[in-house]
């Protein structure tokens, strides 16, 4: 029958690894150059989530090896393009990341997209992340969603936008952000979720948790505008917030404390002993 061999319409992913035989395979495609562009932050933080979980991890940087825009002369033989289609054929799942460029993606997200077909990807998860200088929306998840629909391929229903991505990061990477109204500053880190040992904690903490940002800034506010910021290195912090932890982790294993979940605050002179004073 005439319907019976059309190509486009959308089948169920069909190709899955078994993690405990062979790792999954995830390439990571930015829309921005070089992996210390914001996206390329991005991007790169989403395979390091994957890789400690038995991922195999690769990313694309078309800063070290541009793919052309399609049409130009040489296009069609440019050996990075061959390099970058096999290389998708191969993988199992992407983690995508493109600046929103007046409301949508970037041209260089765009064209990346454009070297793809539905036999490289075809029927493959694909993670979307978004950057913003402005406000956070989801038009260029959007616009990537549909784009991605035309090549069969299968995003995720989670996606992430990080809007004013500016103060996401600092020069050592991600970093923590704490505020307070209080007349004295302080930083809370609550809803702090209890794990089965005390060692299973301290690593949560100190992975997961606190030293997985180098830096950690809390911020004071006096009617409406910012009056202090403290800049605070993850090992201070971890110093200060692990034995405070460790006081309430009994009572809230054992389901006595009325939040059940862990919280520390740091006060103002803790803060003042071991921070750097930005502001204020
Ligand atoms: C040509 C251009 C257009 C942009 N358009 C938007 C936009 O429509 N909305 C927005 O929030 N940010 C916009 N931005 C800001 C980018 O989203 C922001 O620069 C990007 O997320 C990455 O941050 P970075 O430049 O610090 O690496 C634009 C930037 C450029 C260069």
């Amino acid at each position: 029958m005439y319907f019976e061999n059309r190509q486009y319409i959308q089948k169920p992913p069909t190709k899955v690894s078994n993690m405990t035989q062979t790792p999954v395979r995830i390439l990571g495609l930015s829309g921005e150059y070089r992996p210390t562009s914001k996206s390329g932050m991005m991007v790169n933080l989403a395979l390091s989530c994957a890789e400690s979980k038995g991922a195999e991890i690769i990313f694309w940087d078309c800063a070290e090896k541009p793919l052309p825009f399609v049409g130009e002369d040489g296009c069609w033989e440019n050996e990075n393009v061959k390099e970058f289609q096999t290389l998708a054929s191969s993988c199992d799942a992407f983690f995508v990341c493109s600046p929103e460029y007046h409301g949508t993606m970037s041209g260089v997200m765009k064209n990346t997209f454009d070297w793809l077909y539905d036999k490289h990807i075809g029927g493959k998860p694909f993670g979307l992340m978004c950057t913003l200088g402005g406000m956070q929306n989801s038009n260029t998840l959007n616009h990537m969603r549909i784009m991605l629909r035309w090549l069969h391929a299968w995003p995720v229903p989670e996606q992430l936008a990080i809007g004013h991505v500016k103060d996401a990061f600092d020069e050592d990477g991600g970093a923590e952000y704490k505020s307070t109204i209080a007349n004295s500053i302080n930083a809370t880190y609550n809803g702090i979720s209890v794990q089965d040992t005390w060692e299973d904690q301290e690593r949560y903490l100190i992975e997961d948790k606190i030293g997985k940002y180098k830096n950690h800034y809390y911020a004071r506010y006096e009617d409406g505008k910012i009056v202090e910021v403290w800049k605070l290195d993850c090992n201070d912090v971890l110093a200060i917030v692990l034995p405070k932890a460790q006081k309430q982790y009994p009572k809230k294993k054992a389901g006595n404390a009325k939040d059940p979940r862990i919280g520390v605050t740091i006060s103002k002179k803790e803060i003042y002993a071991v921070g750097t004073c930005i502001l204020g």
